[in-house]
């Protein structure tokens, strides 16, 4: 090539990334008034030509990552230039008693929209204030209008007096955990010879990072972190998605997987999740089913090239299927615990290969 040509190809490629809708994974991302937008451990969804982000609104310093505003909401037509709709969901006040007062945990949010009812319903991972994460509760809210203001509605463990269609035997023996205490990473034994499941089953399933995920006929699921994070369950939501039926699997037992994100492609349904490890990033898992109740099959770590064991130092919290169109985005957090308000944001394009999904880190790139 020579000089010449060198130029214009280099002025082409500036005027691209400058002009077109790019994307760059852990820059500052602004809003529509300059400010950082503030929306961590989030979830998108698309409504009448809209993206709506859903996500945890942090605060500076070390008690950022507790719920000291609410549930921040922004929109956008382009997924790259997003306007500021405020806080859907706030905290209660202190002193309340509200299982959302200010001071609790919020965390990983996700809104879906109910065609029958008509109304918006938002699900969260929810740390009664003071209790750390001993709580493992769901939060649920709803609201006539996407942008709220949502109403809390309760905080439940889910599946309280259901066994899962694949409950075993085991299960319906006595609890063997002994008063034992867990740390959320790691168990003295398998989760089934401790039976955690029949610990829980009269007081309802522990549930702590969580996603939604709505099917082709409208069914909701709700995807979640269970019995002291060794386990996944998949449990399906009632036809108002404001409870559950009682309908669940639990999935990968022993495996200690959470930030699950869900999607659908050609008739199969994909999984994302990490290890636990709590703000530190790890290497990300996957799994393929061809119905969502099971069987599921682990697909190993989806990220490829440098920075892969640690998923791009972030951590799984939605992909995002573009509305028409065969595309998808992972969207991740880069967390930052000394300074949760400046935690980033990583999302990058998923691509095929046979049968399995691969993610790989790019600078900039164009939607
Ligand atoms: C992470 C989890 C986050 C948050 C954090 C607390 O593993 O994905 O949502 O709960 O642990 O340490």
């Amino acid at each position: 090539m020579d000089l010449l040509q060198k130029l214009l190809t280099g002025i082409l490629m500036f005027v691209c990334l400058v002009g077109c809708r790019t994307i760059s994974p852990g820059t500052v991302w602004t809003d529509d008034n300059g400010n950082v937008i503030n929306a961590h451990g989030g979830g998108i969804l698309f409504h009448d030509g809209e993206y709506y982000w859903f996500g945890e609104h942090k605060t500076e310093g070390p008690s950022g990552n507790l719920a000291q505003v609410g549930v921040h909401c922004y929109s956008s037509r382009n997924l790259t230039d997003w306007q500021d709709r405020g806080i859907v969901l706030p905290v209660a006040p202190e002193g309340s008693g509200s299982p959302i007062e200010k001071g609790c945990i919020i965390e990983r949010p996700k809104v879906i929209f109910n065609e029958k009812y008509g109304h918006f319903v938002m699900w969260f991972h929810l740390e009664p204030k003071g209790r750390g994460y001993s709580g493992a509760l769901s939060g649920v809210a709803v609201a006539d209008s996407v942008t709220g203001p949502y109403r809390f509605v309760e905080a439940v463990r889910p599946d309280k007096g259901y066994w899962p269609v694949n409950v075993q035997e085991c299960h319906y023996g006595p609890d063997r955990t002994d008063g034992m205490a867990f740390d959320g990473g790691s168990l003295p034994a398998h989760p089934d010879s401790l039976n955690i499941l029949g610990r829980d089953f009269s007081s309802g399933q522990m549930a702590r990072d969580m996603t939604l995920f709505v099917d082709d006929d409208g069914t909701a699921w709700h995807i979640y972190s269970s019995e002291e994070n060794s386990t996944l369950h998949i449990s399906e939501l009632s036809d108002d998605y404001l409870s559950h039926t009682g309908r669940y699997v639990r999935l990968f037992p022993g495996r200690f997987m959470e930030a699950p994100a869900m999607f659908k492609r050609d008739g199969k349904y994909y999984l994302m999740m990490s290890g636990c490890t709590g703000w530190a990033p790890n290497a990300a898992r996957s799994a393929v089913a061809e119905s969502i109740l099971g069987p599921w099959q682990e697909l190993g770590n989806p990220c490829v090239g440098a920075d892969s064991n640690t998923t791009f130092r972030s951590q799984s919290t939605y992909i995002l299927k573009l509305p028409g169109k065969d595309r998808y985005v992972y969207m991740g957090d880069r967390w930052n615990p000394e300074n949760p308000v400046d935690g980033r944001y990583i999302w990058l394009p998923v691509e095929f290969e046979d049968g399995v999904f691969r993610i790989r880190w790019q600078d900039r790139w164009r939607l």
